[in-house]
């Protein structure tokens, strides 16, 4: 990618989170940015996903998925949610059953719970489409935002 471009691409203003999928105690959890609400009447939100992480396989296995969004203060729990041992991932953390059955990080400061709606190929990533079926906030606070953070996703990390 062009040096220039991805200069470009660091004023690109999204949130953080933590998407998590599955049901119970098959939940598993990755951090994600490339997220956007797509439709309001479905309510409908995409998040993207290259084609090699686990997570992409279980999302299209467990039809859902949910995004807890995290706060100024949590740039710690992106650095947990990097760890190979998947299970260190929620080491600490309260979780809340949402309604499609997957588990969502209680101490963030809002989330939304996605049953799959539709998937769409692009290339290196796929769009997960998600019917938003619930979502609230959770905690006081402002969102992380990739700026915040410090460093973009481009889409190969
Ligand atoms: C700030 C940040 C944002 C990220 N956004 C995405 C994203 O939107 N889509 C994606 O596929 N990977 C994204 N990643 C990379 C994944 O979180 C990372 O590769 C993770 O290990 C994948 O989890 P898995 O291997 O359990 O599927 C992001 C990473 C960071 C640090």
């Amino acid at each position: 990618m062009k040096p220039s471009l991805i200069e470009a691409l660091q004023n690109i203003t999204t949130g953080i989170y933590i998407l998590t999928t599955g049901k119970g105690h098959e939940t598993h959890g990755m951090i994600v940015s490339w997220v956007s609400q797509i439709s309001f009447d479905p309510p409908l939100i995409m998040v993207a996903i290259r084609k090699n992480r686990p997570t992409h396989a279980m999302i299209t296995r467990n039809k859902n998925f949910a995004l807890s969004i995290l706060k100024k203060e949590q740039k710690d729990l992106v650095g947990q949610f990097k760890l190979a041992d998947t299970r260190n991932r929620f080491k600490g953390l309260k979780c809340v059953v949402a309604k499609t059955g997957v588990h969502i990080i209680g101490e963030a400061l809002a989330y939304i719970d996605c049953e799959l709606y539709q998937t769409i190929d692009v290339d290196d990533h796929t769009l997960f489409i998600g019917r938003m079926v619930d979502g609230d906030v959770l905690n006081k606070g402002y969102p992380l935002s990739v700026q915040e953070y410090g460093k973009i996703y481009l889409g190969y990390a």
